[in-house]
């Protein structure tokens, strides 16, 4: 495409006759090696030759026209299975197929993905010189650029780095030399666990070893990604978060940074705050700022996350109902630490009703939806308690 925009500048006639032979041959030559690549292997496969050839001379016109992500290959599937020459096809049924995939063969069904980029030709195989295996994700807004630049540049190449836009600006952050490798996802004015709900499902995010739900508004001058997670894997830690620097104001014992150690899993409250030694907020207890899950346990604290609830207030109390034995494996990694600088991010993004400024708007609804959160899950954990109980009492009847 880009070739055929410059030619269109070119003034000189000896050189566009030059260009158009070039392009001319160029497509000759690109004609016969589509042709002859897909009629060999296609052919071989069981399409007819007619059809290969319809399939090319569709797959050009549609590159001509602006392109598509369409290939000659699974047009030619589409066109097969919806003829009903796949033979065989309709006898297939696996139960251990994803859900609504018993249809396929196994070996076909591709459950999990990725955030791998990968470019538009050549050996597929190839694309990939590198796979991350970490996963860090922000929620941004383009104010917070210069902060999320030095967070960003924590994170080593082994990670792949995933930026949430509330505020609808994406391409001026191509200014820095990272955002090219970073995904963009974009949607206005929503919360970090809006995203991690839609985007991060665990079968999306399957490759990633930990993944990294942080705030916009973090410090992270003490903080290096690769020796957190050499930490988090040493002290076993499935959920995790870096201590955090001792300021005013600071809400939870646990999550403040002691200094001297690696790693701290307990702490003491003020008298009556918890119900037990190994009880939230003394221990098995991060907060929702900068969390740290591994694979395993996000594709458990993923599916807590209501779709309603967006602030995701309540979770850090929650997230323990994953992880066995909690108080064991989540802690706070003193070694690493970070700075919570509360800056005005996505507070300031409500709408002002009469009043109220736009961040009291959205701190009300903060509390709300930890209410609304606590009261589902009690309820639904007393349902099923009932059922158990339910499920007993039947089998005992004797008959
Ligand atoms: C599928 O192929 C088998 C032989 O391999 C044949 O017996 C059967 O009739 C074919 N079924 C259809 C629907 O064409
Ligand atoms: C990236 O991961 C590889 C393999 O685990 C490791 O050898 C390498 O040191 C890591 N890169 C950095 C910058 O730590
Ligand atoms: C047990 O019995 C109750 C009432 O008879 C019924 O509502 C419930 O569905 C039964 N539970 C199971 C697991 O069969």
């Amino acid at each position: 495409m880009g070739i055929l925009h410059r030619s269109s500048v070119i003034k000189r006639p000896i050189d566009s006759m030059r260009v158009i032979l070039t392009t001319f041959v160029g497509v000759f030559l690109g004609f016969l090696i589509g042709i002859s690549f897909p009629l060999l292997s296609l052919t071989k496969l069981g399409v007819p030759p007619g059809l290969v050839l319809k399939v090319d001379q569709m797959y050009n016109t549609d590159m001509k026209s602006g392109g598509s992500s369409q290939t000659p290959e699974n047009v030619a599937f589409d066109r097969r299975s919806g003829s009903g020459e796949l033979n065989g096809s309709s006898e297939i049924w696996v139960p251990s197929n994803p859900r609504g995939a018993e249809r396929l063969a196994p070996g076909i069904v591709a459950a999990d993905s990725d955030f791998y980029l990968h470019r538009l030709w050549g050996d597929p195989n190839e694309d990939l010189p590198r796979k991350p295996n970490y996963l860090v994700t922000f929620t941004v807004g383009y104010n917070q650029r210069d902060n999320i630049d030095k967070a960003v540049k924590k994170f080593s190449e082994n990670f792949t780095i995933l930026l949430f836009h509330y505020d609808g600006r994406t391409t001026e952050w191509d200014d820095f030399e990272w955002s090219k490798r970073a995904i963009h996802v974009s949607a206005r004015k929503q919360s970090k666990w809006w995203y991690a709900k839609r985007f991060l499902h665990p079968d999306i995010v399957a490759p990633y070893d930990y993944i990294f739900v942080w705030d916009e508004d973090l410090g992270v001058e003490n903080f290096d990604a690769e020796e957190y997670i050499k930490l988090v894997r040493k002290h076993g830690l499935e959920i995790s978060q870096p201590g955090l620097e001792p300021v005013k104001g600071l809400a939870w014992q646990m999550t403040k940074k002691q200094d001297g150690l690696e790693v701290h899993k307990h702490t003491v409250e003020k008298a009556g705050w918890c119900t037990g030694p190994n009880m939230p907020p003394c221990a098995a207890f991060v907060e929702i700022m900068a969390p740290v899950f591994s694979r395993t346990a996000w594709r458990c604290v993923w599916y807590m996350i209501q779709n309603d609830l967006i602030h995701g207030w309540g979770l850090d109390f929650a997230v323990r109902k994953c992880v066995e034995p909690a108080h064991e494996k989540i802690g706070v990694v003193d070694a690493q630490w970070i700075v919570h600088q509360g800056l005005p991010s996505l507070g300031s993004q409500g709408e002002t009703e009469v009043g109220k400024a736009p961040w009291q708007g959205v701190r009300e609804r903060c509390k709300k939806e930890w209410t609304m959160f606590l009261s589902r899950l009690a309820n639904a954990e007393k349902a099923y308690f009932k059922s158990l109980e339910n499920h007993h009492s039947n089998i005992s009847v004797p008959l």
